[in-house]
């Protein structure tokens, strides 16, 4: 369980401080998929690099499964967050001179022996969709679904409890989204925790909780879970 209690985030530059999240409680349960979405300049993507840890709250706290996470160093932060927390950032980065297989397996090259790690890799890259034609193609031969596919694949190589979803569907066609929706759901009837930020209301559809970034606050909406 995640607790976020009274968090607050602004950013100070040379015109002042500018407020983006105001006083957000929200209690994530596990194996549930949340939803935030709104439009543009909102604060989504502000409000998730604070629950993973990325950024640092101007106030309030965030608990995991009790553990006062900004209270953790920056080490232990970090390693909580490899170990739990898988991320699938909206601008998804890839090393343009490694593979497809490689990129999957970089992060964890130093923590796991390449036999184990590669068919962990494999096995998950199929999972995701994409065949073994693909594994060893340079990232920027693949399609931005295949892409983004692949970074789900990349998010879930450490096995995390938490798959956290930057726009997943943002530069997708009507199909393409609905595809990749359908993968979330898969994981989330096995019991993944997902929390995933969206633009787009239609891509809210299989949440279990649906909420709107409104005025730097979170809105509960009706749920409306498909399946
Ligand atoms: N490091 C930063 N310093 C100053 N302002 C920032 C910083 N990061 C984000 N902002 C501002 O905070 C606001 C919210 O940005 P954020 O990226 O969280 O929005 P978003 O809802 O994810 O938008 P989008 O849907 O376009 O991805 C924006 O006005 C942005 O310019
Ligand atoms: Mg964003």
């Amino acid at each position: 369980m995640i607790e976020i209690r009274n968090l607050s985030k602004s950013f100070t530059n040379s015109s002042g401080q500018t407020d983006i999240l105001h006083n957000i409680s929200l209690t994530i349960e596990k194996g549930q998929w949340y939803t935030i979405f709104g439009p543009s300049c909102t604060g989504k993507t502000t409000f998730l690099g604070c629950l993973a840890g990325l950024l640092s709250p101007t106030t309030g706290e965030v608990l995991y499964d009790g553990i006062q996470f900004f209270q953790l160093s920056d080490k232990a932060r970090s390693n909580y967050r490899r170990k739990h927390i898988g991320f699938v950032y909206q601008n998804v980065k890839f090393l343009q001179h490694y593979s497809i297989i490689d990129n999957v397996v970089l992060p964890f090259i130093h923590d796991e022996p390449k036999k184990t790690l590669y068919p962990k890799a494999m096995t998950l890259l199929e999972q995701v969709g994409i065949c073994n034609e693909l594994f060893e193609r340079f990232p920027e031969d693949l399609s931005v679904e295949e892409r983004q596919r692949v970074a789900i694949a990349r998010a879930l190589l450490g096995n995390p409890s938490i798959l956290i979803c930057d726009e997943p569907t943002g530069n997708l066609d009507v199909n393409e989204r609905n595809g990749l929706l359908d993968l979330l759901s898969f994981y989330r009837a096995q019991g993944q925790t997902i929390i995933m930020v969206t633009r787009d209301e239609d891509a809210t559809k299989y949440s279990d909780y649906i909420y709107k970034l409104e005025d730097k606050q979170l809105v509960e909406m009706d749920r409306h879970r498909i399946n």
